[in-house]
């Protein structure tokens, strides 16, 4: 391969990388499949991420804090569904700067993303249900790095009673 060629193709994939892997944040086009356009298929193996509420039964309009631990990561996307939307609300403190909140599905703050490339460990989250009673579950993606991320995880069920 020439060298014109070789620079042309670094500089594409960098461009695509940046674009894509986790620089920003997740784009919107990713509410419904929660799959970041990675270069590399996701992983099949169990979700070495702990991902726990701490509350799973609550009453219309309370929230719970959602904790993200067992390690390192990167990028994260977050949704509580009910059926295949995303629900609720998220509420971030101001401080916070590894993660925003999108807003998919015709609701507001109801997707959490990562907006920084950073290693994060630990975080907690709160996350604010709806009035309507039922099964909510937590979904997440979560990017160890730009090649090695788990999608669309289901990690916990929280009833609204
Ligand atoms: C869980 O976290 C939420 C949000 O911070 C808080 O309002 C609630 O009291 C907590 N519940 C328990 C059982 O600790
Ligand atoms: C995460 O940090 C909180 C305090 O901020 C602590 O209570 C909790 O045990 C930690 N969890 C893990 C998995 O390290």
């Amino acid at each position: 391969m020439n060298n014109k060629l070789l620079l042309l193709l670094l500089t594409l994939l960098s461009i695509t990388c940046k674009c894509y892997a986790f620089s920003g944040g997740a784009p919107e086009l990713v509410c419904d499949d929660m799959m970041p356009i990675h270069l590399v298929p996701p992983q099949r193996s169990k979700l070495p991420y702990i991902v726990g509420a701490n509350n799973t039964e609550i009453k219309g309009g309370e929230a719970v804090q959602i904790e993200i631990g067992g390690g390192r990561f990167k990028g994260l996307m977050m949704e509580v569904r009910k059926g295949n939307r995303a629900t609720g609300k998220f509420l971030l403190d101001e401080d916070e700067n590894d993660f925003k909140t999108i807003n998919c599905h015709g609701g507001k703050n109801n997707v959490l993303s990562h907006q920084n490339n950073a290693n994060k460990k630990n975080k907690t989250v709160i996350w604010k249900s709806p009035k309507n009673p039922g099964k909510y579950t937590i979904y997440v993606t979560i990017a160890k790095d730009g090649f090695v991320f788990w999608s669309k995880i289901p990690a916990e069920e929280i009833t609204v009673v």
